[in-house]
This record gives structure tokens, sequence and C-alpha cells, in this order.
């Protein structure tokens, strides 16, 4: 095993678990989120910077689509594509490009 550390400056994580109960970030365009998110970081070349991640259940069901950031310490829910700028504008602050 090797022990490194994290290679990336942040780390987006984007709920897109489905629930049979419907009750999930899946079911209110978590996949659209995170490929819009996935997409402007890319775009800004920051992918070797920023990783925008697939995430599982985040035990806030109810409140999804959520994005956690790290490591800001920011958690966004009810994400909907008007919330996909201002979350970017927070995502880069902080970001040192080489
Ligand atoms: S399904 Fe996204 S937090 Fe549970």
């Amino acid at each position: 095993m090797e022990c490194n550390n994290v290679p990336f400056q942040k780390i987006v994580f984007v709920c897109l678990n489905e629930r049979e109960s419907g009750v999930c970030c899946a079911n209110h365009d978590a996949e659209n989120i995170h490929a819009r998110l996935k997409a402007a970081i890319k775009q800004r070349g920051w992918d070797t910077l920023v990783r925008v991640s697939r995430a599982g259940c985040m035990n806030r069901c109810m409140l999804g689509p959520n994005v956690m950031v790290f490591p800001d310490n920011r958690w966004y829910s009810g994400v909907t594509d008007e919330d996909i700028a201002t979350i970017l504008d927070d995502i880069t602050k902080g970001v040192v490009v080489p």
C-alpha cells in the first residue's frame, strides 16, 4: 500500500443515489447537476485540480439533490440549474492554478 496526499485541491461530491421510495437525489435532476459541474470544471481546464465525483447516499435524501465540497466544508441542498454558477464561484475560490 502507498499513502499519499490527496491529488486534488477540492473534491465535489454529487449524490446520484436512487431509492425505490422515490425520495432521492436521482429523482431531482442529480445526473444533470453532476454533468454540468463536471463539464464546467473541465471547460476551465481544472479537472486535474478539482474532482467532481459521483456519490452515494449522503443521508439527506429529502433535501436533494445534495452536493458537498471538500475541504471547503460546504453542503448545498435542493440544487437546481440556477445554482450552478453560484456553486462554481464558491468552488473556484482558493483554487491555486499552477
Ligand atoms: S439519495 Fe441523495 S442523500 Fe440520500
